[in-house]
């Protein structure tokens, strides 16, 4: 990769996403091996700075980074000097006075890795930033293992109607895979109530709507979105329970897309609301797929980042 850091994928191109799709293919060769360990960024750093919880990012990004022999450090808010006070700054430049070489930050704060990016360099240190979700604004990586995964299932990204249902608004895997989808060539149709589908959206090149069975009528990928309580300063919704009830995802509702559709989760899964059990464990999920390519596509980052520097 040409680049220093991997903010966002608003600003990566078409070629680059693939490229980076087919090092993580790559990658995944390394992860079927019966030793799962290659030298490539040996004597490389990497220090995940997680302000908000997370399972499936950071664990695959640690494994990413020790499949490729990096040295690896974590730091939380809870059990560290963040919860007395220190900031993202004093913080970024604390680890790298001991050596870490890249950062991989989820905060809660849209823009928090953009602002880490513009203190690489600055202060006597150098170091890469990749961003693990930052607010509502973006998760590349998530959206780059789910491309990862719809080509693995469908060959060409290109032309494929994919379906995209839920909390679009708080959603940062949407605005990262609405990027990546978009710059891949997919039919891309959002759908939520009107509460959480963004305006903004409209200005692109996609449909949107607020009938989910109309949405999904013969769709090649449903991929239903976590309802972001978190992130919900409001009410957005009459209830739950109604929301799962227009916007769920059943077999039923399923049944609309092609029979070869896959079906989509960025995780964790609110059982029941956006998914329902049958569908989340049923033949068409590939949501563990999802997992799986999360540590190969992390990989190929890392590498991508790291792997032509000088040690
Ligand atoms: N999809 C995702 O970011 O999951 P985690 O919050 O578990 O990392």
């Amino acid at each position: 990769m040409k680049r220093k850091h991997l903010l966002g994928l608003a600003d990566v191109s078409a070629t680059e996403i693939t490229q980076i799709l087919d090092t993580a293919e790559a990658m995944r060769e390394v992860l079927s091996r019966p030793i799962k360990k290659t030298p490539a960024l040996r004597g490389k750093s990497v220090c995940t700075l997680f302000f908000e919880p997370s399972t499936r990012t950071r664990a695959s990004f640690e494994m990413a980074a020790k499949t490729l022999s990096a040295d690896t450090s974590s730091l939380t808010v809870a059990t560290s000097s963040v919860s007395k006070g220190e900031t993202l700054k004093d913080t970024l430049l604390t680890m790298a006075a001991m050596g870490a070489g890249c950062f991989v930050i989820r905060h809660p704060s849209s823009g928090a890795c953009e602002l880490a990016a513009s203190f690489s360099q600055k202060f006597g240190y150098d170091f890469h930033i990749v961003n693990a979700g930052d607010g509502c604004h973006e998760h590349p990586t998530q959206g780059l293992l789910d491309l990862l995964t719809i080509r693995q299932h469908k060959g060409e990204i290109a032309g494929l109607k994919v379906t995209m249902i839920g909390d679009l608004l708080h959603s940062r895997v949407a605005r990262s895979n609405v990027h990546g989808l978009l710059k891949m060539g997919a039919d891309l149709t959002l759908c939520g109530p009107q509460t959480l589908l963004p305006p903004e959206f409209g200005l692109l090149d996609l449909k949107m709507t607020h009938d989910c069975d109309e949405a999904i009528e013969g769709a090649d990928v449903v991929m239903t979105l976590r309802l972001q309580n978190e992130r919900m300063n409001g009410v957005f919704l009459p209830s739950v329970r109604e929301f799962a009830a227009l916007y769920g995802i059943n077999a039923r509702r399923l049944k609309r897309a092609k029979s070869d559709a896959i079906l989509m989760h960025p995780g964790p899964i609110n059982r029941g609301v956006e998914i329902s059990d049958d569908v989340a464990d049923g033949g068409q999920s590939v949501i563990l797929n999802q997992v799986t390519n999360g540590v190969a596509v992390r990989m190929a980052v890392l590498y991508g980042l790291l792997g032509g520097e000088e040690n």
